[in-house]
């Protein structure tokens, strides 16, 4: 019938400052979705594995210089390349947690100090997520916890705060500022500094509520109208 056509997956993004645990997250919420049978895809950008990817891996592995606008437009040229394969999955009824998206596109180039509506335009016409789960974390306690690992094992493989380029303290303050102006209705802000158990509890009850509203037939919507 009319109403199970209409029927689809969703589109739920993990967003948050680097290290804020959105990896561990999601790799629980697809086990978990996964434990109730349903059909989901753990996605992440960018995504290093097309030829923009490995640009932007090059970029971020300080092995390249580009302008900062120039990047910006690689890492949303990264989604667009990805747009209809998503779309295609979402009809078909597959989930897909997408571990960070535009709002990361936005909130890091313009924690640069790019103007923020110039960065959102070639966001315009993506898919919009269901649901945007921000870790919320001050980056003073990821750096302390990354401090504290370091001294514990001496030699962390990727060191500091992020061994790639944007892991300075400063940045990252700028970048939680960033985030706080690109909240709307379809976020929900999880308290990361709560015991790992506790946030999972928190991200399935809100994940369930939202794959069963795409299921019923909630129609996708586009960034950023
Ligand atoms: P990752 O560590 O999640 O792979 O992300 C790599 C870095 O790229 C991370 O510091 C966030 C940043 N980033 C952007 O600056 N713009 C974007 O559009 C995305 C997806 C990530």
């Amino acid at each position: 019938n009319n109403h199970k056509s209409d029927s689809r997956g969703a589109l739920i993004v993990l967003e948050g400052l680097d290290r804020s645990g959105k990896t561990l997250q999601s790799r629980k919420m697809i086990s978990y979705l996964e434990g109730l049978s349903y059909s989901v895809e753990s996605w992440r950008f960018p995504n290093r594995n097309t030829g923009v990817g490995q640009m932007i891996s090059t970029y971020l592995a300080n092995k390249s210089e580009l302008d900062d606008h120039a990047i910006h437009l690689l890492f949303s040229a990264n989604r667009w390349e990805k747009r209809s394969l998503m779309e295609n999955k979402l009809r078909s009824g597959t989930t897909l947690i997408v571990d960070r998206y535009s709002f990361s596109g936005v909130a890091f180039s313009s924690a640069k100090g790019l103007n923020i509506e110039w960065c959102k335009a070639p966001e315009m016409g993506l898919l919009a997520p269901d649901l945007v789960l921000y870790l919320d974390i001050p980056p003073e306690v990821i750096c302390s916890i990354i401090k504290f690992v370091v001294e514990v094992k001496k030699a962390a493989e990727r060191g500091g705060y992020g061994g790639e380029r944007y892991g300075q303290l400063e940045f990252q303050r700028k970048v939680a500022l960033s985030y706080q102006i690109l909240h709307d209705a379809s976020w929900k802000t999880i308290d990361a500094c709560l015991p790992i158990e506790y946030v999972e509890k928190q991200l399935q009850e809100a994940v369930l509520d939202c794959v069963t509203t795409c299921q019923k037939g909630k129609p996708l919507s586009q960034l950023w109208s």
